[in-house]
């Protein structure tokens, strides 16, 4: 596949300065408000059959009495629901009470060092030999099993009470996981075969000189199907991985870690990572049922999030967002001042893994910089043709995510909406229309930070005409400071407050 080409009508969209860093700055401002209200400024019209709600998970709080976290990642997750019915809409947001939000909250400063460089006041003095990572549940927010959890995948998750986002604790899962185990942010659902129920499939990491990988699959009556453990050899580390029908696939950045400044105090963990553009990216395949477990090596690339993967022959594709190194904020250098241009982008890359050849090669689908892929979820780990993802307003280069960008990877075709140069993107999500056959028939739900009012906007898009722009932006009444990751699910979770409203 060759790069999708960029229509001439976008360029306008593209000049060399979309956004002041000052007005992206603000959207990382800690919201400590809890908020329970009916959405009644909105543009547009909220579509009649969009029946559901949409959970997003990210950083709320920026700082602790004053002082500042020193990445967002460490933030403590915040919760907040977006609900749905006959053409409204309730919001919600509350935050995970944590162990550590809870203790942090009651002292009124950083008690925890995190995992993206946060220190204890103090200086090193004060962090050296402190090895307790908070568990922040910050990353993802998944409902499955009639069980609504904030992800973290260095940790349990935590359960919540879907109406309220109460927080319930610290789960296993009915004893599926042990109270010192990790539960990965990037779960991912397995449609199945028309005749099949869905399963969830989820793994954990632990690694030191070498990386022991679980991989759990569960029913939608959370029980176990199967567990399998793999060892790989090496440090690893793993945010996301994709499935197929036969495959869990993980990738194996050629990163190294070196812990000395970590126990010493001096850096976090996150930040002891060292990039070797001189090593190979290894991608191991892993059987879901019998088999072996294969290990092919592409060029050196740094992988967060993958789109998709999917079989085809004895081929596997699978479809990556790629950076040319680890793009992490130096340690001496607070988030907020980053400079955009000087981290690499994130790309669309398209690996073909040819299991009889044992090859790899791969194509850059699009160099523009993009992030936080969405697909029709009845296509994970199946074949498709169309994915959404969040993209800067530049053509080329790293910029903050101002816009969104469909690839129809079938007619290498792209169109965009943007939202610059006031507006800043999360992540997309795309929910089906009832009833629908086409696979991008549906609307996709996005958050857009509105620098112009300081206040997010839960944006709706037609799926098949995005250039359309907006058929819904919901004003809330505030920001949400730049989140991660979410889901949308059919269900309606109104308290009964809400439904008085
Ligand atoms: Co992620």
């Amino acid at each position: 596949m060759t790069s999708v080409q960029t229509p001439s009508s976008q360029n306008a969209l593209e000049r060399s300065s979309t956004y002041t860093i000052a007005e992206w700055q603000r959207g990382y401002e800690s919201l400590n408000q809890e908020y329970s209200y009916p959405i009644t400024e909105v543009e547009g019209e909220i579509p009649a059959g969009l029946t559901g709600t949409l959970f997003r998970n990210g950083p709320g709080r920026l700082e602790v009495n004053g002082d500042r976290l020193h990445h967002p990642f460490d933030g403590d997750g915040m919760i907040s629901a977006v609900s749905f019915r006959d053409g409204k809409a309730w919001f919600r947001n509350r935050y995970v009470r944590t162990e550590g939000y809870l203790a942090e909250t009651a002292a009124g400063k950083i008690l925890y060092r995190g995992v993206f460089g946060t220190q204890k006041p103090g200086g090193w003095l004060a962090n050296i030999f402190d090895l307790k990572l908070k568990n922040i549940a910050n990353t993802s927010v998944l409902y499955w099993g009639n069980r609504l959890t904030a992800l973290w995948e260095a940790g349990l998750p935590h359960e919540l009470e879907p109406h309220t986002l109460e927080t319930l604790g610290p789960s296993t899962l009915d004893d599926i996981l042990k109270a010192q185990d990790a539960w990965s942010a990037h779960p991912r659902i397995d449609p199945g075969a028309p005749d099949e129920a869905p399963r969830l499939i989820n793994f954990s990491v632990k690694s030191a000189l070498s990386t022991q990988v679980v991989v759990y699959e569960l029913n939608p009556q959370n029980e176990l199907l199967q567990q399998k453990s793999f060892t790989i050899p090496g440090f690893a580390f793993i945010h996301d991985f994709v499935i197929t029908p036969n495959y869990y696939i993980f990738f194996q950045n050629p990163v190294t870690l070196n812990p000395l400044p970590f126990v010493l105090g001096l850096r976090g963990a996150g930040q002891c990572l060292d990039f070797r553009a001189d090593q190979p990216t290894k991608v191991w395949i892993l059987p879901r049922g019998e088999g072996e477990v294969q290990m092919l090596e592409t060029e050196s690339c740094f992988v967060f999030h993958h789109a998709n993967a999917y079989e085809a022959g004895q081929e596997l594709v699978i479809d990556s967002i790629c950076y040319a190194n680890f793009p992490i904020v130096d340690p001496d250098t607070e988030f907020r001042e980053i400079d955009f241009s000087s981290l690499p982008e994130g790309q669309l890359w398209r690996f073909h893994l040819d299991l009889a050849a044992k090859t790899v090669r791969h194509d850059v689908i699009t160099t523009r910089c993009c992030e936080f892929p969405a697909l029709n979820p009845q296509h994970s780990g199946r074949p498709y043709r169309f994915v959404v993802l969040a993209t800067a307003a530049i053509a080329s280069g790293n910029a903050p995510l101002q816009g969104l960008l469909k690839l129809d990877l079938q007619e290498q075709t792209q169109s965009m909406w943007s939202a610059a140069p006031k507006g800043f993107v999360g992540e997309p999500l795309f929910v089906a229309k009832p009833d629908a056959v086409a696979e991008d028939d549906g609307w996709i739900l996005c958050p857009v930070y509105d620098s112009a009012h300081h206040r997010t906007d839960i944006v709706i898009l037609n799926a098949q005409n995005l250039e359309a722009g907006p058929i819904a932006r919901l004003h809330l009444q505030h920001h949400i400071p730049y989140g991660l990751h979410g889901c949308f699910v059919p269900d309606l979770f109104l308290a009964e407050s809400d439904d008085a409203a």
